[in-house]
Protein backbone atom coordinates (compact mmCIF):
# COMPACT_ATOMS: atom_id res chain seq x y z
CA UNK A 1 0.00 0.00 0.00
CA UNK A 2 1.64 3.18 -1.28
CA UNK A 3 1.37 6.56 1.09
CA UNK A 4 -1.24 9.29 0.62
CA UNK A 5 -0.81 12.14 -1.21
CA UNK A 6 0.57 14.61 0.63
CA UNK A 7 0.29 18.11 -0.33
CA UNK A 8 1.71 21.28 1.50
CA UNK A 9 0.30 24.65 0.53
CA UNK A 10 -1.32 28.00 1.04
CA UNK A 11 -4.83 28.71 1.68
CA UNK A 12 -6.70 31.82 0.77
CA UNK A 13 -9.82 33.26 0.71
CA UNK A 14 -10.72 34.39 -3.08
CA UNK A 15 -12.77 37.56 -3.69
CA UNK A 16 -13.15 37.19 -7.73
CA UNK A 17 -14.21 40.53 -9.45
CA UNK A 18 -15.39 39.96 -13.17
CA UNK A 19 -15.39 42.85 -15.62
CA UNK A 20 -15.01 42.90 -19.30
CA UNK A 21 -12.22 46.22 -18.39
CA UNK A 22 -9.63 45.93 -15.85
CA UNK A 23 -8.71 48.89 -14.07
CA UNK A 24 -5.47 51.15 -15.19
CA UNK A 25 -3.13 52.75 -12.42
CA UNK A 26 -4.89 55.21 -10.92
CA UNK A 27 -8.10 54.09 -12.39
CA UNK A 28 -11.61 53.02 -10.45
CA UNK A 29 -13.69 50.97 -12.39
CA UNK A 30 -17.51 49.99 -10.64
CA UNK A 31 -19.95 47.63 -11.64
CA UNK A 32 -17.40 44.58 -11.83
CA UNK A 33 -19.45 40.76 -11.52
CA UNK A 34 -18.44 39.59 -7.74
CA UNK A 35 -17.36 35.43 -7.23
CA UNK A 36 -15.92 34.34 -3.97
CA UNK A 37 -14.24 30.95 -3.35
CA UNK A 38 -12.57 28.88 -1.15
CA UNK A 39 -8.92 29.27 -2.76
CA UNK A 40 -4.73 29.18 -1.96
CA UNK A 41 -3.04 27.00 -4.35
CA UNK A 42 -2.37 24.54 -1.96
CA UNK A 43 -5.67 24.39 -1.13
CA UNK A 44 -7.16 24.47 -4.71
CA UNK A 45 -4.35 21.47 -5.56
CA UNK A 46 -5.55 19.46 -2.76
CA UNK A 47 -9.19 19.95 -3.08
CA UNK A 48 -8.54 19.17 -6.71
CA UNK A 49 -6.72 16.33 -6.35
CA UNK A 50 -9.63 14.48 -4.27
CA UNK A 51 -12.36 15.10 -5.92
CA UNK A 52 -11.00 13.74 -9.95
CA UNK A 53 -10.41 10.78 -7.72
CA UNK A 54 -13.83 9.31 -9.12
CA UNK A 55 -12.26 9.93 -12.92
CA UNK A 56 -9.15 7.99 -11.47
CA UNK A 57 -11.19 4.66 -10.86
CA UNK A 58 -13.92 5.14 -13.03
CA UNK A 59 -12.64 5.44 -16.52
CA UNK A 60 -10.49 8.64 -16.53
CA UNK A 61 -13.27 11.18 -16.29
CA UNK A 62 -17.16 11.68 -18.07
CA UNK A 63 -16.70 10.62 -21.22
CA UNK A 64 -13.79 8.24 -21.10
CA UNK A 65 -14.19 4.61 -20.96
CA UNK A 66 -10.44 3.71 -20.95
CA UNK A 67 -9.63 3.33 -17.52
CA UNK A 68 -6.40 4.84 -16.42
CA UNK A 69 -5.31 2.65 -13.32
CA UNK A 70 -2.39 0.94 -15.05
CA UNK A 71 -3.50 -2.87 -13.68
CA UNK A 72 -0.58 -3.37 -11.37
CA UNK A 73 0.48 -0.21 -11.13
CA UNK A 74 1.54 0.75 -7.52
CA UNK A 75 -2.01 1.80 -6.16
CA UNK A 76 -4.20 -0.48 -7.90
CA UNK A 77 -7.33 -0.58 -6.79
CA UNK A 78 -7.81 2.22 -4.78
CA UNK A 79 -7.55 6.08 -5.26
CA UNK A 80 -4.59 7.74 -3.01
CA UNK A 81 -5.90 9.58 0.04
CA UNK A 82 -4.78 13.39 0.21
CA UNK A 83 -3.53 15.05 3.57
CA UNK A 84 -2.89 18.99 3.23
CA UNK A 85 -0.54 20.36 5.53
CA UNK A 86 -1.02 24.65 5.77
CA UNK A 87 -2.14 27.15 8.19
CA UNK A 88 -5.12 29.16 8.52
CA UNK A 89 -6.36 32.22 11.12
CA UNK A 90 -9.31 31.35 13.68
CA UNK A 91 -11.41 33.34 11.24
CA UNK A 92 -14.89 32.51 8.95
CA UNK A 93 -12.74 32.48 5.72
CA UNK A 94 -11.23 29.12 7.70
CA UNK A 95 -14.69 27.86 8.62
CA UNK A 96 -15.59 27.94 4.86
CA UNK A 97 -12.35 26.33 3.46
CA UNK A 98 -12.73 23.50 6.60
CA UNK A 99 -16.20 23.10 5.66
CA UNK A 100 -15.00 22.31 2.15
CA UNK A 101 -12.42 19.73 3.44
CA UNK A 102 -14.77 18.07 5.67
CA UNK A 103 -17.66 17.83 2.39
CA UNK A 104 -14.30 16.29 0.45
CA UNK A 105 -13.04 14.05 3.39
CA UNK A 106 -9.44 15.67 3.32
CA UNK A 107 -6.73 14.37 5.92
CA UNK A 108 -6.67 18.25 7.89
CA UNK A 109 -4.78 16.49 10.85
CA UNK A 110 -1.60 18.69 9.88
CA UNK A 111 -3.37 21.84 9.05
CA UNK A 112 -2.76 24.31 12.04
CA UNK A 113 -5.18 27.16 12.76
CA UNK A 114 -3.49 30.03 14.46
CA UNK A 115 -5.26 32.61 16.74
CA UNK A 116 -2.98 35.82 15.71
CA UNK A 117 -3.11 36.00 12.48
CA UNK A 118 -5.56 36.18 9.91
CA UNK A 119 -6.67 33.70 7.08
CA UNK A 120 -4.85 34.38 3.37
CA UNK A 121 -6.57 36.57 1.39
CA UNK A 122 -6.58 36.94 -2.42
CA UNK A 123 -8.08 39.64 -4.57
CA UNK A 124 -8.89 38.36 -8.02
CA UNK A 125 -9.47 40.64 -11.61
CA UNK A 126 -10.85 38.18 -14.17
CA UNK A 127 -11.16 39.42 -17.45
CA UNK A 128 -14.74 38.90 -18.78
CA UNK A 129 -13.24 38.94 -22.57
CA UNK A 130 -10.95 36.49 -22.52
CA UNK A 131 -11.25 34.48 -18.85
CA UNK A 132 -7.61 35.65 -17.82
CA UNK A 133 -6.83 36.81 -14.39
CA UNK A 134 -4.43 39.14 -12.49
CA UNK A 135 -4.18 38.16 -8.64
CA UNK A 136 -2.53 39.95 -5.72
CA UNK A 137 -3.14 38.37 -1.84
CA UNK A 138 -2.24 39.10 1.13
CA UNK A 139 -0.55 35.22 3.09
CA UNK A 140 -1.65 36.12 6.60
CA UNK A 141 -1.21 32.05 8.26
CA UNK A 142 0.33 30.86 4.98
CA UNK A 143 3.46 32.91 6.20
CA UNK A 144 3.73 30.47 8.96
CA UNK A 145 4.45 27.58 7.20
CA UNK A 146 8.00 27.55 7.84
CA UNK A 147 10.39 24.69 8.01
CA UNK A 148 9.91 24.28 11.77
CA UNK A 149 6.09 24.18 11.55
CA UNK A 150 6.42 21.29 9.24
CA UNK A 151 8.23 19.51 11.13
CA UNK A 152 5.56 17.01 12.48
CA UNK A 153 4.39 16.36 9.34
CA UNK A 154 5.31 12.62 7.55
CA UNK A 155 6.49 14.21 4.55
CA UNK A 156 8.62 10.73 4.52
CA UNK A 157 5.41 8.75 4.63
CA UNK A 158 3.90 9.79 1.72
CA UNK A 159 3.33 8.35 -1.43
CA UNK A 160 4.01 11.73 -3.64
CA UNK A 161 4.66 15.36 -2.42
CA UNK A 162 3.07 18.17 -4.50
CA UNK A 163 3.82 21.58 -3.38
CA UNK A 164 3.91 25.17 -4.32
CA UNK A 165 5.85 29.00 -3.48
CA UNK A 166 2.99 30.03 -1.82
CA UNK A 167 4.47 29.44 1.58
CA UNK A 168 7.85 30.34 3.05
CA UNK A 169 10.46 29.12 0.92
CA UNK A 170 12.13 27.83 3.62
CA UNK A 171 9.44 25.65 4.70
CA UNK A 172 8.88 24.21 0.72
CA UNK A 173 13.18 23.52 0.38
CA UNK A 174 13.02 21.39 3.94
CA UNK A 175 10.07 19.22 2.81
CA UNK A 176 11.35 19.19 -0.84
CA UNK A 177 15.06 18.07 0.78
CA UNK A 178 13.38 15.54 3.44
CA UNK A 179 11.06 14.03 0.57
CA UNK A 180 14.02 13.59 -1.77
CA UNK A 181 16.17 12.32 0.96
CA UNK A 182 13.27 9.80 2.27
CA UNK A 183 12.79 8.75 -1.91
CA UNK A 184 9.35 10.13 -2.49
CA UNK A 185 8.65 11.92 -5.55
CA UNK A 186 8.22 15.42 -5.46
CA UNK A 187 5.82 17.28 -8.06
CA UNK A 188 6.79 21.02 -7.69
CA UNK A 189 4.59 23.83 -9.36
CA UNK A 190 6.97 26.90 -8.81
CA UNK A 191 3.89 29.07 -8.40
CA UNK A 192 4.60 32.36 -7.87
CA UNK A 193 8.07 32.84 -8.31
CA UNK A 194 9.85 35.62 -8.14
CA UNK A 195 13.23 36.71 -5.90
CA UNK A 196 11.70 36.33 -2.32
CA UNK A 197 9.54 32.96 -3.19
CA UNK A 198 11.86 31.05 -5.15
CA UNK A 199 13.02 28.36 -2.66
CA UNK A 200 16.23 27.87 -4.97
CA UNK A 201 15.69 24.13 -4.90
CA UNK A 202 18.37 21.35 -5.95
CA UNK A 203 16.49 20.76 -9.64
CA UNK A 204 17.70 17.22 -9.26
CA UNK A 205 15.30 16.71 -5.81
CA UNK A 206 12.34 17.46 -8.00
CA UNK A 207 10.81 14.53 -10.71
CA UNK A 208 8.38 16.80 -11.72
CA UNK A 209 8.35 20.66 -12.26
CA UNK A 210 4.89 22.14 -13.86
CA UNK A 211 5.50 25.91 -14.45
CA UNK A 212 3.19 27.63 -16.50
CA UNK A 213 4.23 30.03 -19.45
CA UNK A 214 5.60 32.90 -17.59
CA UNK A 215 7.04 30.67 -14.28
CA UNK A 216 8.80 28.73 -16.98
CA UNK A 217 11.20 31.80 -18.18
CA UNK A 218 11.97 32.73 -14.46
CA UNK A 219 13.05 29.05 -14.03
CA UNK A 220 15.23 29.10 -17.60
CA UNK A 221 16.88 32.71 -16.22
CA UNK A 222 14.52 35.07 -18.76
CA UNK A 223 12.11 37.06 -16.65
CA UNK A 224 9.45 38.86 -18.43
CA UNK A 225 9.42 36.63 -21.41
CA UNK A 226 6.68 34.32 -22.14
CA UNK A 227 6.54 30.62 -23.26
CA UNK A 228 3.99 29.30 -26.23
CA UNK A 229 3.53 26.38 -27.88
CA UNK A 230 5.86 26.76 -30.76
CA UNK A 231 9.07 27.05 -28.33
CA UNK A 232 7.61 24.86 -25.80
CA UNK A 233 9.86 21.98 -25.96
CA UNK A 234 12.95 23.52 -26.15
CA UNK A 235 11.99 25.39 -22.68
CA UNK A 236 11.57 21.82 -21.51
CA UNK A 237 14.31 20.55 -22.62
CA UNK A 238 16.15 23.34 -20.73
CA UNK A 239 14.46 22.68 -18.00
CA UNK A 240 16.13 19.51 -18.25
CA UNK A 241 19.78 20.27 -18.80
CA UNK A 242 19.43 22.12 -15.44
CA UNK A 243 18.75 19.29 -13.49
CA UNK A 244 14.71 18.31 -13.52
CA UNK A 245 13.63 15.20 -13.29
CA UNK A 246 11.31 15.92 -15.46
CA UNK A 247 8.94 18.44 -16.91
CA UNK A 248 4.97 19.13 -17.59
CA UNK A 249 4.42 22.96 -18.76
CA UNK A 250 1.02 23.95 -18.78
CA UNK A 251 0.74 26.06 -22.01
CA UNK A 252 -3.22 27.45 -21.44
CA UNK A 253 -5.46 26.25 -23.96
CA UNK A 254 -2.92 24.39 -25.79
CA UNK A 255 -2.49 21.57 -23.15
CA UNK A 256 0.88 20.75 -21.54
CA UNK A 257 4.14 19.89 -22.64
CA UNK A 258 5.68 16.72 -20.96
CA UNK A 259 9.61 16.33 -21.28
CA UNK A 260 11.39 13.73 -19.54
CA UNK A 261 14.93 12.50 -20.04
CA UNK A 262 15.11 9.93 -23.07
CA UNK A 263 12.30 10.62 -24.79
CA UNK A 264 10.75 13.25 -27.08
CA UNK A 265 8.78 15.98 -25.80
CA UNK A 266 4.76 15.33 -25.77
CA UNK A 267 2.32 17.94 -26.30
CA UNK A 268 -0.86 16.73 -24.37
CA UNK A 269 -3.02 19.21 -25.79
CA UNK A 270 -6.62 20.30 -24.45
CA UNK A 271 -10.11 19.72 -25.37
CA UNK A 272 -11.99 22.53 -26.82
CA UNK A 273 -13.86 24.35 -24.31
CA UNK A 274 -15.70 27.66 -23.84
CA UNK A 275 -13.47 29.25 -21.06
CA UNK A 276 -14.98 32.27 -18.56
CA UNK A 277 -12.45 31.84 -15.30
CA UNK A 278 -9.38 30.68 -15.96
CA UNK A 279 -8.53 30.92 -12.06
CA UNK A 280 -7.02 27.95 -10.08
CA UNK A 281 -6.66 25.88 -13.84
CA UNK A 282 -3.31 25.36 -13.40
CA UNK A 283 -3.87 24.14 -9.60
CA UNK A 284 -6.75 21.60 -11.09
CA UNK A 285 -4.09 20.45 -13.58
CA UNK A 286 -1.68 19.99 -10.54
CA UNK A 287 -4.07 18.30 -8.47
CA UNK A 288 -5.21 15.90 -10.74
CA UNK A 289 -1.76 15.29 -12.49
CA UNK A 290 -0.13 14.37 -8.55
CA UNK A 291 -3.35 11.89 -8.21
CA UNK A 292 -2.94 10.16 -11.32
CA UNK A 293 0.51 10.16 -11.24
CA UNK A 294 0.60 8.31 -7.63
CA UNK A 295 -2.19 5.98 -8.60
CA UNK A 296 -0.96 4.70 -11.71
CA UNK A 297 2.83 5.74 -12.51
CA UNK A 298 2.15 6.89 -16.02
CA UNK A 299 3.03 10.23 -16.47
CA UNK A 300 1.65 10.56 -20.09
CA UNK A 301 -1.66 9.44 -18.51
CA UNK A 302 -1.99 11.76 -15.60
CA UNK A 303 -1.28 14.89 -17.58
CA UNK A 304 -3.70 13.63 -20.23
CA UNK A 305 -6.76 13.47 -17.44
CA UNK A 306 -5.02 16.66 -15.44
CA UNK A 307 -5.55 18.55 -18.62
CA UNK A 308 -8.90 17.25 -18.93
CA UNK A 309 -9.64 18.28 -15.56
CA UNK A 310 -8.58 21.59 -15.89
CA UNK A 311 -10.42 22.05 -18.52
CA UNK A 312 -13.37 21.51 -17.63
CA UNK A 313 -12.71 23.65 -14.51
CA UNK A 314 -12.13 26.80 -16.59
CA UNK A 315 -15.60 26.42 -18.13
CA UNK A 316 -17.30 27.43 -14.77
CA UNK A 317 -16.76 30.54 -12.04
CA UNK A 318 -14.26 30.43 -9.28
CA UNK A 319 -11.69 28.45 -8.50
CA UNK A 320 -12.25 25.54 -5.79
CA UNK A 321 -15.98 26.30 -6.72
CA UNK A 322 -15.54 25.45 -10.21
CA UNK A 323 -13.44 22.01 -9.57
CA UNK A 324 -15.93 19.04 -10.82
CA UNK A 325 -16.36 16.05 -8.44
CA UNK A 326 -15.95 13.44 -10.46
O1 LIG B 1 -3.98 29.68 -8.51
C1 LIG B 1 -5.11 30.38 -8.10
C2 LIG B 1 -4.97 30.79 -6.68
O2 LIG B 1 -3.89 31.69 -6.57
C3 LIG B 1 -6.17 31.52 -6.12
O3 LIG B 1 -7.02 30.66 -5.43
C4 LIG B 1 -5.55 32.60 -5.26
O4 LIG B 1 -5.91 32.53 -3.91
C5 LIG B 1 -4.05 32.47 -5.42
O5 LIG B 1 -3.51 31.76 -4.42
Amino acid sequence: MTGPLLVIGSVNYDLIFRHPRLPQAGETISGAELFTSCGGKGANQAVAAVRCRGGLSAGGGPGHEEPIRAPGSPADGAAPSVLFAGAVGNDAHAAAQLQVFKEDELDTGHLLMLDDIHTGLSAVWVDARSGDNRIMNSPGANGRVTAKALAPVPVEDAGLLLIQNETPADGVRSAVQRAAAAGVPVVWNPAPIDETSDPGLDPRQVTWVTPNEVECAVLLGRTGERIDAGSAADAAAGLLRLGYRGAALTLGPAGVLLAEPGSAPTLVPAPKVDAVDTTGAGDAFNGAFAAALLATGDSREAAAFGVRYASDSVTRHGTQTSFARW
